[in-house]
């Protein structure tokens, strides 16, 4: 019986819908699963591997679009990448500064990471010129908050609307460092002038109001460059010019994505998932402080370090949710897990209040507005606030057409949302979902279960 609730439709060529019909009870979802590798990781290493001296060696890399756009970026500026695949993919460094100028236009295809990370490196290459873009979503987010630093330390970058929107081209310059003090808590924003100040002699410093997640740092480290990290502060400096020398990478499982059955495991009744090698690094572990506060049942196993990121089993049992307020530092510690976690708290009891999370209105689509719209098309109660959402929850909700606007993250949120919903959901451009889980809907046909 196990896979009779869900069939996918493929409407045309480009689109799918996906179709889920959920009983009124008698389902619940049991088993063990293995997320896919961490998306942040996966393009650091790409990234790393290609600017590197050496053979870097990736395994656990993510299969999905976003990490091939950065390889096929890479690839373009010289970097030998071998086939992708999640056991083995090997990376033969060009050595850093060594970047060539590409031939045709760079895509980044639908991945804000690829283009905001990858303008720094392109700035500090002198006496080069990039031409990047992305897809229609990417092409309409902010590009100024990067190009804004870059262009302090004296990097010349266009771009349509007064130099904020891709297409952009870049002439690569000598850059000088600067003391960077960001607006906002954003680890692309930290990462792409942390890159910059790689090939920039001095020393180049970023300051954030909150931590963002520190993948780079960890890893820039291990590559051989010198960071100086002020944790009171908020602050990173690197030191310019370093010797990187490729590494083993081994990308454990992106806690985003273990997010979208965390929370079907806490609202579906009956239900326990044991999610096996979860990435739990400290800046991105909001979303279990948060299922934490509405009294989710997680629990963590086998707690140990995988090549300098901490990783453990996740075990989730049902539990009656109750409502919560997630604000603050602790929004880049979830950011982009705000859609699943309105999904929870459409389940909970009692009224859920997100706010200082403003920056959903850039990421791939507008998702403050798309959860709170799609969700009350199956009967949610959420308000939208300026910077959040306001959920009552508690109610039972009934299958409807809803749609993903492309946005990954929206399609599986809709799609855990229909599984504890009673009724026929149709998710149209569900395929979004390969952009990060390319697997998403097999895993979820596999642990759904019928008592
Ligand atoms: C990412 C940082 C976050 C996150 C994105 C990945 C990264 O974006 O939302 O999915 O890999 O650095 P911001 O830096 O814009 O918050």
């Amino acid at each position: 019986m196990s896979n009779k609730a869900i069939a996918i439709n493929p409407t045309n060529n480009h689109s799918q819908d996906l179709v889920i019909t959920s009983p009124a009870s008698g389902l619940s979802l049991q088993g063990t699963i293995t997320i896919p590798g961490d998306k942040s990781i996966s393009h650091r290493a790409l990234m790393l591997g290609a600017i590197a001296s050496g053979e870097t060696i990736i395994e656990g890399l993510l299969l999905g679009e976003d990490p091939r756009s950065t390889a096929s970026c890479f690839r373009a500026m010289g970097a030998e990448i071998s086939e992708l695949n999640t056991e083995k993919v090997i990376v033969k460094g060009i050595g850093l500064g060594n970047l060539q100028e590409p031939l045709n236009i760079l895509d980044a295809g639908n991945s804000g990471t690829t283009m905001r990370l990858m303008l720094g490196l392109l700035a500090s290459h002198p006496d080069r010129l990039f031409v990047v873009t992305g897809d229609h979503s990417l092409r309409s987010r902010p590009m100024s908050r990067v190009i804004k630093p870059l262009a302090e330390m004296s990097a010349t970058i266009w771009g349509r609307k007064n130099n904020s929107l891709a297409p952009l081209a870049v002439k690569g310059q000598n850059l000088k460092p600067i003391n960077y003090h960001s607006p906002i808590a954003s680890a692309q924003v930290k990462s792409c002038i942390l890159l910059a100040g790689l090939m920039t002699e001095g020393k180049t410093t970023v300051t954030e109001p909150a931590l963002s997640r520190d993948h780079s740092e960890r890893m820039l480290q291990a590559f051989g460059a010198e960071l100086a990290i002020d944790p009171e502060t908020n602050s990173v400096t690197i030191t310019g010019k370093p010797t990187l020398t490729g590494q083993k990478v081994i990308v454990p499982g992106d806690i985003s994505s273990a997010a979208f059955w965390l929370v079907a495991a806490a609202i579906v009744p009956g239900s326990e998932l044991l999610i096996t090698n979860v990435g739990v690094n400290p800046t991105r572990t909001g979303i279990l402080d948060a299922l934490e506060m509405m009294e989710a049942d997680i629990t963590q196993e086998n707690q140990r370090m995988v090549a300098g990121e901490p990783v453990a089993d996740l075990r989730v049992k049902y539990s009656n949710l109750k409502a919560c307020t997630i604000s603050g530092g602790l929004i880049p510690r979830l950011i982009d897990e705000i859609p699943i976690l309105a999904v929870a708290a459409a389940f909970a009891q009692g009224t859920t209040i997100i706010k200082d999370a403003a920056e959903l209105r850039v990421k791939e689509s507008d998702r403050l507005a798309v959860m709170a719209t799609e969700l009350n098309k199956m009967g949610a109660k959420i308000t939208e606030l300026p910077d959040g959402l306001e959920i009552t929850g508690g109610n039972d909700l009934t299958g409807a057409e809803v749609d993903s606007y492309t946005d990954h993250r929206i399609a599986m949120s809709l799609a855990i949302a229909s599984v504890r919903a009673t009724g026929t959901t149709t998710i149209h451009r569900a395929e979004a979902a390969s952009i990060s889980y390319p697997n998403f809907i097999n895993t979820l046909q596999t642990v759904i279960s019928y008592q």
